[in-house]
């Protein structure tokens, strides 16, 4: 008997101290906060993150923890883009991507396809015949409907919703003259959102773009959402992207985010961050990747680290950016961040390439930021 109850308590110990061990360890990223990010706001919406392929395949074990436990939504940073899924026609490459679908089965995370039909990071083929000459119409949709058949049929059972369209509008609401535009005509967004549906039936269906705050381009995708729903199209939401910088635009943000909620659609902030640094040109603020100035060390002041007043704004701009999105808790469904820590974000080499910024919600370290237990405590108030 006594030998029994020393084996029993034997084997529960053991148990207990590798489930202790399975456990990403809170303190190490969070101080003293009993919740996660995405337990502490799972009744208001879904905290997501970007992933990139290291962090997908397991690679970069630190923003793994991280992800493991803060978020509880992904979206690929590019491994489902055009040029990484179809870099020639007809050729598919699923590798990275099933590496990250699997990932999000076994965590059970939501996983958010981006991008079915986008004006960057889509080889030049997909535009032009073999001598090199734009293609038709017809053979441009042809070649879209076989894309968004092949990657959102693909995860057409796990993947939650798509962005289906991105960055289509000017900042003054007018259309983008992409070659999608130039060649297909207005009517391209429809029948990407018509493909996109007839592919994944299950999944939601958005469209992203980035400075959505700006009244004059929301218009443009509100006009546009209004004529897909008169011709019974299906869309289901508007992604903001929100690139901000730390003086984000909250009373703009908040009027665009009823303007999407008037159409009966939902909103998420699907590629959150914060520039800390100046950006060399104010007008063109959001993100436009063509945009690039050669390295000034005068816009690139924290080498060496962020100010403790800057670090303050940025706790701030958080903290209101927050405030908001809970004041809409009703209309948005998730907020994406997008990168996991400071190391590997976009941040650091647009519109600049080489310079230090500090974005996001987890330093260099891998630590969270001192004023992410003010936004869980935010989310628990
Ligand atoms: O992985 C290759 C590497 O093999 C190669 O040696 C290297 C040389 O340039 O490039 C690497 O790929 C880069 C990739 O990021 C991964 O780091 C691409 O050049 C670079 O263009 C790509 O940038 C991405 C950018 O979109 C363009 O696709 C950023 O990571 C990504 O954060 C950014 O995300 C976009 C959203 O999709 C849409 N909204 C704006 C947002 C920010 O630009």
């Amino acid at each position: 008997m006594k030998l029994l109850l020393i084996s029993a308590l034997l084997s529960f110990t053991l148990a207990f101290t590798a489930s202790c061990a399975n456990k990403p360890d809170r303190d190490t990223t969070l101080g003293h906060q009993p919740l996660s990010l995405s337990e502490a706001f799972s009744s208001h919406f879904a905290i997501g993150s970007a992933i990139n392929t290291q962090q997908a395949n397991g690679l970069d074990a630190q923003s793994v923890a991280i992800l493991n436990l803060h978020f509880n939504s992904l979206t690929p940073e590019n491994d489902m883009k055009w040029e990484r899924i179809q870099p020639q026609e007809n050729v598919f490459t699923f590798e990275a991507s099933d590496t990250l679908a699997a990932y999000a089965k076994k965590s059970q995370k939501d996983l958010i396809g981006h991008a079915l039909v986008w004006h960057q990071q889509t080889p030049s083929w997909v535009f032009e015949d073999a001598s090199g000459e734009l293609v038709g119409r017809e053979r441009l949709l042809a070649r879209m409907k076989t894309h968004i058949f092949a990657i959102a049929g693909r995860y057409k059972n796990q993947i939650k919703g798509w962005d289906v369209v991105n960055e289509a509008f000017n900042e003054d609401g007018s259309l983008r003259e992409s070659k999608w535009y130039q060649i297909i005509g207005k009517d391209y967004i429809e029948k990407a959102f018509e493909y996109a549906h007839q592919a994944a039936p299950k999944a939601k269906l958005y469209y992203n773009d980035y400075n959505l705050f700006k009244a004059a381009k929301m218009d443009g995708v509100i006009a546009m959402v209004k004529r897909l729903q008169a011709k019974g199209i299906r869309i289901d939401g508007i992604g903001e992207q929100a690139h901000y910088g730390i003086e984000p635009p909250i009373e703009e943000l908040d009027i665009s985010i009823q303007k999407v909620a008037d159409t009966g659609l939902t909103m998420m902030i699907t590629e959150l961050d914060i520039s800390v640094l100046k950006f060399p040109d104010e007008d063109n603020m959001g993100a436009d990747i063509s945009l690039s100035f050669a390295l000034d060390k005068a816009y690139n002041p924290y080498k060496k680290g962020i100010s403790a007043s800057s670090q303050e704004k940025l706790a701030n701009a958080y903290l209101s950016l927050f405030k908001l999105f809970l004041t809409h808790q009703q209309h948005i469904d998730r907020v994406t961040l997008w990168g996991v820590s400071d190391n590997d974000t976009w941040r650091n080499d647009w519109p600049m390439a080489g310079r230090s910024d500090y974005p996001l919600l987890f330093n260099r370290k891998y630590k969270a930021k001192s004023f992410v237990s003010d936004l869980i405590a935010l989310a628990q108030q």
